[in-house]
């Protein structure tokens, strides 16, 4: 099939080695960085700020995936911007944001790519009217708030069908994974129509990240 793309996802890095870990797994073949924003409210706990995500830019030219588990992004999406942020991904549930199709018009304004994030109980049929105005659709594989969790495989048939709808509109956003991926899930979201495998335990857990990024290629080819 066509390539995939690896977003290393930096939560399951050594923090107090973070740029090290960054420029480590850049050098190993990530081809996105994915940042992980947690503010304690729509998730337990709190991860970065803009201020990390400034550190983390200043460590890498690969582009910055930034997915936002937070109340209210729409408060905060210029910040993130301003960091270095390439791809500003946002949770589709009312409990993040009350106006999403707003929301998904205002990070295009700003300059980055948008992504559009539904948590495991969430339906494709809620973004329905919301897919045109997206670069990214991020279907969670676990429930969002902590590395290291196990992959939902009912989230497989929830993959194949968005895809279905995006060739249905004639749209071709990409299609992340995010939660639980391991070489032997990423043939599985791969074969349902994924393209973009985020890996945070997988890739940061393994001694030699180049070797764990390339297992996750191979297993998808
Ligand atoms: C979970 C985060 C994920 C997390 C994935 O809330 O959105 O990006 O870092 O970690 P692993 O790959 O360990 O499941
Ligand atoms: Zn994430």
């Amino acid at each position: 099939g066509a390539p995939i793309r690896i977003a290393a996802s930096v939560l399951a890095a050594d923090f107090a080695r973070l740029g090290d870990e960054v420029h480590a797994v850049d050098r190993a073949g990530a081809d996105w960085i994915h940042v992980d924003i947690m503010d304690g409210r729509f998730v337990p706990d709190i991860s970065f700020g803009p201020a990390v995500v400034k550190a983390i830019r200043a460590s890498t030219a690969k582009p910055l995936n930034v997915h936002l588990m937070i109340v209210e992004p729409e408060r905060v999406l210029e910040r993130y911007r301003d960091a270095g942020a390439d791809h500003l991904l946002v949770q589709a549930e009312p409990g993040s944001t009350v106006h999403l199709h707003r929301v998904l018009s205002q990070v295009r304004a700003l300059g980055c790519k948008a992504g559009v994030v539904i948590d495991p109980a969430t339906p494709v049929a809620w973004i329905e009217h919301v897919l045109h105005l997206v670069d990214i659709v991020l279907v969670m594989t676990v429930n969002p708030g902590y590395g290291g969790q196990a992959f939902l495989p009912e989230m497989l048939p929830k993959i194949a069908a968005l895809r279905t709808l995006c060739r249905e509109r004639g749209l071709h956003p990409h299609i992340e994974v995010d939660g639980g991926q391991d070489p032997r899930t990423v043939r599985q979201t791969v074969e349902a129509g994924a393209d973009v495998i985020v890996a945070g335990t997988a890739i940061f857990g393994q001694p030699d990240y180049a070797q764990a990024i390339a297992a996750m290629r191979n297993a998808s080819s």
